[in-house]
């Protein structure tokens, strides 16, 4: 039984036991890997992501009041709170994401009615899989399905066609985004949202975060395995990280007087080498090199090219280790571990970094034969095992009414 199939069977069943009754609509939204461009969004920059098969699934239907009701499964709890007047929770963070994506749909959309829903999901959580972007997504994609906030025609959604649908995506995207920065108050850039409502089966997906342009470049046929590997190191510590070299970007953005980092070119930054301080200017070389080798890789794709994409996502790891300094001893032993093992194409640590996953483009029919050496590896130079997830590229974000 495929993830998303034993998923639906056990949420409907869920959602039974906790409201009675049937969902009339259900919500499945990916996780996603980061490929190329390592914090670059926030820069303006170019990233390349993959949607992946692990999934957020929200099953509910509209209420009579203006309540909603959620029960998460992972956790065994619940949030109520009214829909006209959304307030931070008490509960834990999972509800801060819920409520924050009704705050920040009402910006946009009509809050039609109340709702009781069910969440559940096989994204490894904390491990930099953007969990929470798929939980936003996934309820807001029910929200927009159940008839329970207004058509998202006010986004701009007025045929179907590709590129309409599209526009509302990256409207929703924004919006989403809004909630995690000022709701939530994670100051996270848009590659997250933007993945996992992007998404598509066989494909990386591209965008340009300061002209928001974006393309969807396939992988190749057979498309490779996306093996994450997760060292089970905790990400706390990636909170406060995370915000220090957004400061230390912007610090270099400060001295070329420009509105991102994407504005000052290589050439710029080494002329100015000697006049910038001595972490801000190695910040800033990794991020322009990200975006450097996004185009590059891009133009590999394109060209069914998959080695040498693979070859820029270790290049990209090295940056990160060595310029931007947001690898640990863990995330390097993965990958040391995962270059000695078959099928490799290519590896970096995902996200934020400093801990949880790394991403590995491996061959597909060499998948399961890389997971179990990568394994032994790491388990071999640290003395803990990973937890090694084969993943595919999948579709983004959808919602769907249901037979009860
Ligand atoms: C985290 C953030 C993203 C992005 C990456 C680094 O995953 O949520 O917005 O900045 O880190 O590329």
């Amino acid at each position: 039984m495929s993830s998303s199939v034993a998923l639906e069977a056990s949420i409907r069943a869920a959602f039974e036991q906790a409201f009675g009754g049937m969902p009339t609509a259900l919500a499945r939204s990916p996780g996603r890997v980061e490929l190329l461009g390592n914090h670059t969004d926030y820069n303006g920059g170019l990233v390349m992501a993959a949607a992946i098969d692990r999934f957020t699934m929200i099953a509910g239907r509209k209420a009579e009041s203006r309540r909603a009701q959620v029960h998460a499964l992972a956790f065994g709890e619940d949030d109520v709170f009214a829909v006209d007047r959304v307030e931070r929770s008490a509960a834990g963070s999972w509800s801060q994401y819920v409520r924050g994506v009704v705050w920040s749909l009402a910006e946009l959309l009509e809050i039609q009615s109340g709702f009781d829903a069910v969440i559940a999901g096989d994204i490894p959580l904390g491990a930099g899989l953007s969990s929470s972007a798929s939980l936003q997504t996934a309820l807001a994609t029910f929200l927009i399905g159940a008839g329970a906030v207004s058509d998202p025609a006010a986004l701009g959604a007025h045929s179907p066609t590709t590129e309409r649908a599209d526009e509302v995506r990256m409207a929703l995207g924004q919006i989403l985004q809004r909630g995690e920065n000022e709701f939530v108050g994670v100051a996270s850039g848009l590659l997250d949202q933007f993945s996992v409502l992007f998404g598509r089966a066989g494909h990386a997906l591209s965008l340009d975060c300061r002209s928001l342009a974006f393309e969807r470049l396939p992988l190749g046929e057979p498309p490779p395995a996306i093996v994450v590997c997760d060292s089970k190191t905790s990400r706390r510590l990636a909170d406060g990280m995370y915000n220090q070299r957004r400061s230390e970007c912007e610090r270099v953005v400060k001295h070329f007087g420009v509105r991102w980092l994407r504005d000052v070119t290589l050439k710029q930054l080494h002329s100015a080498w000697q006049d910038l301080d001595s972490v801000g200017r190695l910040r800033a070389r990794h991020v322009l090199n990200e975006n450097a080798r996004v185009e590059r890789g891009a133009k590999a794709l394109k060209a069914g090219r998959l080695a040498e994409f693979g070859a820029l996502m270790s290049e990209s790891h090295r940056s990160s280790r060595d310029d931007f300094d947001n690898s640990s001893v863990e995330l390097n032993a993965l990958i040391e571990a995962a270059e000695a093992s078959p099928g490799f194409l290519g590896g970096k640590l995902s996200g934020a970094g400093w801990a949880g996953c790394t991403v590995n483009l491996v061959e597909a029919a060499k998948a399961e034969a890389f997971a179990d050496f990568v394994a032994a590896g790491y388990a071999r130079r640290t003395g803990t095992s990973p937890a090694v997830h084969v993943c595919h590229s999948a579709d983004g974000a959808f919602a769907w009414k249901c037979e009860s």
